[in-house]
Protein backbone atom coordinates (compact mmCIF):
# COMPACT_ATOMS: atom_id res chain seq x y z
CA UNK A 1 0.00 0.00 0.00
CA UNK A 2 1.68 3.36 -0.47
CA UNK A 3 1.12 5.79 2.05
CA UNK A 4 -1.04 8.03 -0.54
CA UNK A 5 -3.86 5.81 -0.16
CA UNK A 6 -5.68 6.69 2.84
CA UNK A 7 -4.05 10.08 3.14
CA UNK A 8 -5.59 13.13 4.40
CA UNK A 9 -6.00 16.25 1.76
CA UNK A 10 -3.32 18.43 3.90
CA UNK A 11 -0.55 15.22 3.06
CA UNK A 12 -1.99 14.89 0.10
CA UNK A 13 -1.62 18.90 -0.92
CA UNK A 14 2.60 18.29 -0.31
CA UNK A 15 2.93 14.95 -2.08
CA UNK A 16 0.13 14.28 -4.82
CA UNK A 17 1.29 14.09 -8.41
CA UNK A 18 4.98 14.98 -6.72
CA UNK A 19 6.15 11.57 -7.00
CA UNK A 20 9.16 12.15 -9.76
CA UNK A 21 11.57 13.83 -8.61
CA UNK A 22 14.60 14.70 -10.88
CA UNK A 23 17.87 14.69 -9.23
CA UNK A 24 15.87 14.34 -5.95
CA UNK A 25 15.32 17.91 -5.84
CA UNK A 26 12.19 18.14 -3.16
CA UNK A 27 10.30 21.03 -5.34
CA UNK A 28 9.28 19.72 -8.84
CA UNK A 29 11.21 21.95 -11.00
CA UNK A 30 9.79 24.52 -13.21
CA UNK A 31 9.55 23.60 -17.03
CA UNK A 32 9.30 26.82 -18.46
CA UNK A 33 9.66 25.89 -22.20
CA UNK A 34 7.34 25.91 -24.85
CA UNK A 35 8.15 23.19 -26.82
CA UNK A 36 9.35 19.68 -26.44
CA UNK A 37 12.01 17.86 -28.89
CA UNK A 38 12.08 14.46 -30.49
CA UNK A 39 14.90 12.18 -31.22
CA UNK A 40 13.58 10.44 -34.44
CA UNK A 41 10.51 11.10 -36.75
CA UNK A 42 8.62 8.16 -35.31
CA UNK A 43 8.45 9.62 -31.65
CA UNK A 44 7.51 13.47 -32.85
CA UNK A 45 4.60 11.89 -34.90
CA UNK A 46 3.40 9.63 -32.39
CA UNK A 47 3.68 12.58 -29.95
CA UNK A 48 1.65 15.14 -32.38
CA UNK A 49 -0.95 12.97 -32.75
CA UNK A 50 -1.74 12.59 -29.15
CA UNK A 51 -1.27 8.82 -28.66
CA UNK A 52 -1.67 7.82 -25.28
CA UNK A 53 1.71 5.05 -25.99
CA UNK A 54 3.57 7.77 -27.00
CA UNK A 55 5.70 10.60 -25.05
CA UNK A 56 3.47 12.50 -23.00
CA UNK A 57 4.05 16.45 -24.18
CA UNK A 58 5.01 18.08 -27.40
CA UNK A 59 3.99 21.79 -27.50
CA UNK A 60 3.17 23.76 -23.47
CA UNK A 61 -0.07 24.85 -24.99
CA UNK A 62 -1.57 21.29 -24.47
CA UNK A 63 0.21 20.06 -21.81
CA UNK A 64 3.32 21.11 -19.48
CA UNK A 65 4.90 18.79 -16.79
CA UNK A 66 4.89 21.39 -14.31
CA UNK A 67 1.42 22.45 -15.40
CA UNK A 68 -0.28 18.98 -15.22
CA UNK A 69 1.19 18.83 -11.83
CA UNK A 70 -1.34 20.99 -10.62
CA UNK A 71 -4.13 19.72 -12.92
CA UNK A 72 -3.42 16.01 -11.18
CA UNK A 73 -3.56 17.40 -7.68
CA UNK A 74 -6.76 19.78 -8.31
CA UNK A 75 -8.86 16.97 -9.80
CA UNK A 76 -7.67 14.48 -7.47
CA UNK A 77 -8.77 17.13 -4.62
CA UNK A 78 -11.94 17.73 -5.97
CA UNK A 79 -12.60 14.42 -6.93
CA UNK A 80 -12.83 14.09 -10.63
CA UNK A 81 -11.01 12.21 -13.50
CA UNK A 82 -9.19 15.13 -14.90
CA UNK A 83 -8.39 18.91 -14.64
CA UNK A 84 -7.37 21.64 -16.86
CA UNK A 85 -5.26 24.53 -15.83
CA UNK A 86 -6.06 28.12 -17.67
CA UNK A 87 -4.65 31.72 -17.34
CA UNK A 88 -7.79 33.16 -15.51
CA UNK A 89 -10.88 31.84 -13.60
CA UNK A 90 -12.32 33.90 -16.18
CA UNK A 91 -10.44 31.67 -19.01
CA UNK A 92 -11.66 28.43 -17.14
CA UNK A 93 -15.36 29.70 -16.43
CA UNK A 94 -15.72 31.09 -20.37
CA UNK A 95 -14.21 27.38 -21.68
CA UNK A 96 -16.71 25.29 -19.29
CA UNK A 97 -19.63 27.28 -20.78
CA UNK A 98 -18.86 27.02 -24.31
CA UNK A 99 -17.73 23.66 -23.99
CA UNK A 100 -21.29 22.67 -23.64
CA UNK A 101 -22.98 25.83 -25.61
CA UNK A 102 -23.92 25.44 -29.61
CA UNK A 103 -26.00 28.32 -31.19
CA UNK A 104 -29.51 28.95 -29.76
CA UNK A 105 -28.80 27.30 -26.64
CA UNK A 106 -30.10 28.07 -22.96
CA UNK A 107 -28.72 27.95 -19.71
CA UNK A 108 -30.10 28.00 -15.98
CA UNK A 109 -27.88 30.65 -14.15
CA UNK A 110 -27.94 31.68 -10.36
CA UNK A 111 -28.60 35.01 -10.66
CA UNK A 112 -25.51 36.39 -7.87
CA UNK A 113 -23.64 34.59 -9.32
CA UNK A 114 -20.13 36.59 -10.75
CA UNK A 115 -21.20 39.00 -12.65
CA UNK A 116 -18.79 38.87 -15.49
CA UNK A 117 -20.34 35.52 -16.09
CA UNK A 118 -23.76 37.00 -16.93
CA UNK A 119 -21.87 39.54 -19.16
CA UNK A 120 -20.68 36.63 -20.79
CA UNK A 121 -23.74 35.27 -21.70
CA UNK A 122 -25.52 38.26 -22.01
CA UNK A 123 -23.07 40.21 -24.16
CA UNK A 124 -21.12 37.84 -25.67
CA UNK A 125 -22.24 34.90 -26.27
CA UNK A 126 -25.75 36.28 -27.20
CA UNK A 127 -24.28 37.21 -30.57
CA UNK A 128 -24.74 33.40 -31.23
CA UNK A 129 -28.31 33.21 -29.91
CA UNK A 130 -27.17 31.68 -26.15
CA UNK A 131 -29.88 33.19 -23.43
CA UNK A 132 -30.04 32.30 -20.00
CA UNK A 133 -32.60 32.34 -17.21
CA UNK A 134 -31.86 33.76 -13.68
CA UNK A 135 -33.04 32.25 -10.57
CA UNK A 136 -32.26 32.81 -7.23
CA UNK A 137 -30.79 28.96 -6.85
CA UNK A 138 -32.05 29.15 -2.85
CA UNK A 139 -35.13 26.82 -3.91
CA UNK A 140 -33.45 24.26 -6.52
CA UNK A 141 -37.39 23.36 -7.26
CA UNK A 142 -37.00 27.10 -9.50
CA UNK A 143 -33.35 25.31 -10.89
CA UNK A 144 -35.34 22.26 -12.38
CA UNK A 145 -38.38 23.49 -13.42
CA UNK A 146 -36.28 26.74 -15.76
CA UNK A 147 -35.08 23.81 -17.45
CA UNK A 148 -36.15 23.95 -21.19
CA UNK A 149 -35.39 21.24 -24.20
CA UNK A 150 -32.81 23.45 -25.61
CA UNK A 151 -30.66 24.10 -21.82
CA UNK A 152 -27.12 23.03 -22.14
CA UNK A 153 -26.01 23.86 -18.96
CA UNK A 154 -26.99 24.92 -15.19
CA UNK A 155 -24.46 27.34 -14.13
CA UNK A 156 -24.05 27.52 -10.29
CA UNK A 157 -21.93 29.22 -7.71
CA UNK A 158 -22.59 28.20 -4.11
CA UNK A 159 -22.05 30.31 -1.99
CA UNK A 160 -22.17 33.01 -3.79
CA UNK A 161 -19.74 35.66 -3.18
CA UNK A 162 -21.78 38.54 -2.23
CA UNK A 163 -24.84 37.50 -0.56
CA UNK A 164 -23.69 34.09 0.34
CA UNK A 165 -26.66 31.82 -0.95
CA UNK A 166 -26.71 28.14 -0.88
CA UNK A 167 -27.57 25.98 -4.03
CA UNK A 168 -28.80 21.83 -2.58
CA UNK A 169 -26.05 20.62 -5.05
CA UNK A 170 -27.20 17.10 -4.63
CA UNK A 171 -31.37 17.63 -5.43
CA UNK A 172 -30.18 19.77 -8.60
CA UNK A 173 -27.17 17.75 -9.63
CA UNK A 174 -29.79 14.34 -9.47
CA UNK A 175 -32.20 16.44 -10.87
CA UNK A 176 -30.24 17.82 -13.82
CA UNK A 177 -29.00 14.04 -14.53
CA UNK A 178 -32.54 12.53 -14.87
CA UNK A 179 -33.03 15.65 -17.55
CA UNK A 180 -29.24 15.05 -19.20
CA UNK A 181 -28.49 18.76 -18.44
CA UNK A 182 -24.87 19.61 -17.73
CA UNK A 183 -24.43 21.03 -14.12
CA UNK A 184 -21.27 23.17 -13.65
CA UNK A 185 -20.02 25.34 -10.23
CA UNK A 186 -17.66 27.84 -9.40
CA UNK A 187 -16.28 26.64 -6.50
CA UNK A 188 -13.73 29.51 -5.94
CA UNK A 189 -15.05 30.12 -2.28
CA UNK A 190 -14.89 26.78 -0.79
CA UNK A 191 -11.82 25.30 -2.43
CA UNK A 192 -11.73 21.01 -2.78
CA UNK A 193 -10.95 21.36 0.79
CA UNK A 194 -14.70 22.70 2.17
CA UNK A 195 -16.89 21.45 -0.50
CA UNK A 196 -16.55 18.40 -3.28
CA UNK A 197 -19.28 18.92 -5.07
CA UNK A 198 -19.04 16.23 -7.60
CA UNK A 199 -19.40 13.87 -5.27
CA UNK A 200 -23.20 15.10 -5.34
CA UNK A 201 -23.21 14.71 -8.90
CA UNK A 202 -22.04 18.02 -10.13
CA UNK A 203 -20.27 16.95 -14.21
CA UNK A 204 -18.13 20.32 -14.12
CA UNK A 205 -15.94 21.87 -10.86
CA UNK A 206 -14.29 25.43 -11.88
CA UNK A 207 -11.98 27.48 -10.08
CA UNK A 208 -10.39 30.79 -10.31
CA UNK A 209 -7.02 29.50 -8.60
CA UNK A 210 -6.14 33.61 -8.14
CA UNK A 211 -8.03 33.77 -4.99
CA UNK A 212 -7.46 30.71 -2.20
CA UNK A 213 -5.68 28.07 -4.44
CA UNK A 214 -2.79 30.96 -4.76
CA UNK A 215 -3.31 32.49 -1.80
CA UNK A 216 -0.63 35.12 -2.29
CA UNK A 217 -2.24 37.74 -4.41
CA UNK A 218 0.48 37.15 -6.83
CA UNK A 219 -1.20 34.85 -9.43
CA UNK A 220 -4.24 34.67 -12.14
CA UNK A 221 -5.18 31.58 -12.70
CA UNK A 222 -8.18 29.23 -13.55
CA UNK A 223 -9.34 25.41 -13.70
CA UNK A 224 -11.99 22.95 -15.08
CA UNK A 225 -12.54 20.11 -13.28
CA UNK A 226 -14.67 16.79 -14.86
CA UNK A 227 -14.72 13.73 -16.61
CA UNK A 228 -11.39 12.49 -18.52
CA UNK A 229 -14.10 12.60 -21.47
CA UNK A 230 -15.18 16.07 -20.94
CA UNK A 231 -11.78 17.07 -20.20
CA UNK A 232 -10.08 15.73 -23.09
CA UNK A 233 -12.77 17.34 -25.44
CA UNK A 234 -12.11 20.79 -23.95
CA UNK A 235 -8.24 19.77 -24.95
CA UNK A 236 -9.25 19.19 -28.19
CA UNK A 237 -11.45 22.53 -28.64
CA UNK A 238 -11.22 25.20 -26.08
CA UNK A 239 -7.47 24.75 -25.44
CA UNK A 240 -6.11 23.48 -28.79
CA UNK A 241 -8.03 26.39 -30.07
CA UNK A 242 -8.59 29.36 -28.36
CA UNK A 243 -6.10 28.62 -26.17
CA UNK A 244 -6.13 30.94 -22.75
CA UNK A 245 -4.07 27.96 -20.56
CA UNK A 246 -1.51 28.86 -17.16
CA UNK A 247 2.18 29.36 -18.17
CA UNK A 248 4.26 26.81 -16.33
CA UNK A 249 5.49 29.18 -13.70
CA UNK A 250 2.30 30.47 -12.67
CA UNK A 251 1.85 26.52 -12.04
CA UNK A 252 4.62 26.38 -10.27
CA UNK A 253 3.80 29.35 -7.79
CA UNK A 254 0.65 28.06 -7.72
CA UNK A 255 2.19 24.79 -6.30
CA UNK A 256 4.00 26.35 -3.91
CA UNK A 257 0.55 28.21 -2.66
CA UNK A 258 -1.34 25.49 -2.45
CA UNK A 259 1.13 23.21 0.36
CA UNK A 260 -0.55 26.11 2.86
CA UNK A 261 -4.01 26.07 1.53
CA UNK A 262 -5.13 23.78 4.61
CA UNK A 263 -3.71 26.33 7.42
CA UNK A 264 -4.34 29.17 5.24
CA UNK A 265 -8.22 28.29 5.07
CA UNK A 266 -8.67 27.02 8.76
CA UNK A 267 -6.80 30.66 9.61
CA UNK A 268 -9.16 32.57 7.46
CA UNK A 269 -12.32 31.09 8.82
CA UNK A 270 -11.70 30.82 12.62
CA UNK A 271 -10.60 34.91 12.09
CA UNK A 272 -13.60 35.50 9.77
CA UNK A 273 -16.39 33.74 12.42
CA UNK A 274 -15.02 35.99 14.90
CA UNK A 275 -15.51 39.22 12.50
CA UNK A 276 -18.57 38.02 11.40
CA UNK A 277 -20.34 37.41 15.03
CA UNK A 278 -18.57 40.71 16.77
CA UNK A 279 -20.32 42.56 13.88
CA UNK A 280 -23.77 41.06 14.21
CA UNK A 281 -24.09 42.98 17.81
CA UNK A 282 -23.32 46.08 16.34
CA UNK A 283 -25.95 48.76 15.96
CA UNK A 284 -25.03 49.94 12.98
CA UNK A 285 -25.45 46.64 11.21
CA UNK A 286 -28.72 45.47 9.55
CA UNK A 287 -27.64 42.26 8.92
CA UNK A 288 -24.36 40.05 7.84
CA UNK A 289 -24.25 37.37 5.19
CA UNK A 290 -22.41 34.71 6.34
CA UNK A 291 -22.29 30.83 5.87
CA UNK A 292 -20.32 30.47 9.08
CA UNK A 293 -23.11 32.09 11.51
CA UNK A 294 -25.81 29.45 12.70
CA UNK A 295 -27.86 32.35 12.02
CA UNK A 296 -27.37 31.71 8.21
CA UNK A 297 -30.75 31.02 6.86
CA UNK A 298 -29.52 27.76 4.96
CA UNK A 299 -27.21 26.49 7.75
CA UNK A 300 -28.60 23.03 7.85
CA UNK A 301 -27.31 23.19 3.79
CA UNK A 302 -24.13 24.52 4.46
CA UNK A 303 -23.59 21.86 7.49
CA UNK A 304 -24.74 18.61 4.77
CA UNK A 305 -22.54 20.04 1.87
CA UNK A 306 -19.66 22.29 2.91
CA UNK A 307 -17.14 21.40 5.93
CA UNK A 308 -16.23 25.15 6.18
CA UNK A 309 -16.46 28.53 5.75
CA UNK A 310 -13.53 30.37 5.16
CA UNK A 311 -12.77 34.15 4.96
CA UNK A 312 -15.15 36.03 2.85
CA UNK A 313 -18.58 37.67 3.54
CA UNK A 314 -20.66 40.67 3.56
CA UNK A 315 -22.99 43.04 5.58
CA UNK A 316 -25.21 45.59 5.48
CA UNK A 317 -25.56 48.88 7.35
CA UNK A 318 -28.91 49.99 8.52
CA UNK A 319 -27.64 53.65 7.65
CA UNK A 320 -28.76 52.85 3.70
CA UNK A 321 -26.96 56.68 2.75
CA UNK A 322 -24.00 56.56 0.33
CA UNK A 323 -21.91 58.74 2.55
CA UNK A 324 -22.32 56.55 5.58
CA UNK A 325 -20.56 53.59 3.34
CA UNK A 326 -18.34 56.11 1.65
CA UNK A 327 -16.86 57.36 4.96
CA UNK A 328 -16.81 53.63 6.80
CA UNK A 329 -14.93 52.69 4.35
CA UNK A 330 -12.04 55.48 3.56
CA UNK A 331 -11.94 55.28 7.66
CA UNK A 332 -10.39 51.48 7.33
CA UNK A 333 -6.77 51.31 7.38
CA UNK A 334 -6.05 47.32 7.90
CA UNK A 335 -8.54 46.52 5.17
CA UNK A 336 -7.56 47.55 1.76
CA UNK A 337 -10.32 48.46 -0.57
CA UNK A 338 -9.76 45.94 -3.47
CA UNK A 339 -11.35 43.68 -5.29
CA UNK A 340 -10.91 39.62 -5.44
CA UNK A 341 -9.74 37.72 -1.95
CA UNK A 342 -8.37 34.64 -0.88
CA UNK A 343 -4.32 36.35 -0.34
CA UNK A 344 -2.95 37.14 2.82
CA UNK A 345 -4.56 40.71 2.76
CA UNK A 346 -7.25 41.64 4.66
CA UNK A 347 -9.66 43.25 1.77
CA UNK A 348 -13.05 45.30 1.89
CA UNK A 349 -15.36 46.48 -0.93
CA UNK A 350 -18.53 48.59 -1.73
CA UNK A 351 -21.01 47.18 -3.07
CA UNK A 352 -25.02 48.60 -4.33
CA UNK A 353 -27.02 45.34 -5.43
CA UNK A 354 -29.95 44.27 -5.29
CA UNK A 355 -29.79 40.11 -3.38
CA UNK A 356 -33.05 39.07 -5.73
CA UNK A 357 -33.22 40.41 -9.25
CA UNK A 358 -36.68 42.11 -8.23
CA UNK A 359 -35.08 43.87 -5.16
CA UNK A 360 -33.94 46.93 -4.94
CA UNK A 361 -30.27 47.47 -4.92
CA UNK A 362 -29.08 47.99 -0.94
CA UNK A 363 -25.38 49.11 0.15
CA UNK A 364 -23.54 46.18 1.15
CA UNK A 365 -19.80 46.03 2.34
CA UNK A 366 -17.80 43.09 1.59
CA UNK A 367 -15.31 42.20 4.09
CA UNK A 368 -12.36 39.44 3.31
CA UNK A 369 -10.68 38.31 6.35
CA UNK A 370 -6.29 37.58 6.02
CA UNK A 371 -4.07 36.55 8.05
CA UNK A 372 -3.82 39.25 10.40
CA UNK A 373 -4.32 39.53 14.11
CA UNK A 374 -8.03 38.87 14.77
CA UNK A 375 -7.79 42.22 17.60
CA UNK A 376 -6.53 44.36 15.09
CA UNK A 377 -9.11 43.66 12.32
CA UNK A 378 -11.67 44.65 14.83
CA UNK A 379 -10.16 47.58 16.17
CA UNK A 380 -10.21 48.69 12.11
CA UNK A 381 -13.59 48.05 11.90
CA UNK A 382 -14.02 49.62 15.06
CA UNK A 383 -12.67 52.81 14.45
CA UNK A 384 -14.05 52.45 10.96
CA UNK A 385 -17.54 52.48 12.71
CA UNK A 386 -16.74 55.85 14.62
CA UNK A 387 -15.49 57.90 11.71
CA UNK A 388 -18.68 57.06 9.19
CA UNK A 389 -21.08 57.87 12.17
CA UNK A 390 -20.62 61.28 12.97
C1 LIG B 1 -16.39 33.88 -7.50
C2 LIG B 1 -15.48 34.24 -8.64
N1 LIG B 1 -15.38 33.41 -9.68
C3 LIG B 1 -14.59 33.69 -10.72
C4 LIG B 1 -13.86 34.85 -10.78
C5 LIG B 1 -12.99 35.14 -11.98
O1 LIG B 1 -11.68 34.79 -11.73
P1 LIG B 1 -10.41 35.51 -12.39
O2 LIG B 1 -10.36 36.91 -11.84
O3 LIG B 1 -9.26 34.65 -11.96
O4 LIG B 1 -10.63 35.51 -13.86
C6 LIG B 1 -13.90 35.74 -9.71
C7 LIG B 1 -13.06 36.97 -9.75
O5 LIG B 1 -13.04 37.83 -8.98
C8 LIG B 1 -14.76 35.44 -8.62
O6 LIG B 1 -14.87 36.27 -7.58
Amino acid sequence: MDFMDEAGLATLLQHFAEEEKPHGAVVPPLYQNSLFVFDDCESFLIAHQQKPEGPPHHYSRLSNPTVEIIERKIAMLEGCEAAKAFGTGMAAISAAVMSCAEGGAHFVVVDTCYNVVKRLIDGYLSRFGVSATYVDGTCHEEIIDSIRPETKGIYLESPTSVFFKLQDLERIGKAAREKGVTTMIDNTYSTPLYQQPAKYGIDIVLHSASKYLGGHSDILGGMVCGSRERINKMVREEIYLIGGIMSPFTAWLLNRGMRTLALRLKAHEESANQVAAWLEDREEVEKVFHVGLPSHPQWPLFRKQMSGSAGLFSFEPKNQDPEWTRRFVDALQLFKIAVSWGGFESLVVPLHMSCRQEAEPRYVIRLFCGLEDVPDMIADLDRAFAAANV
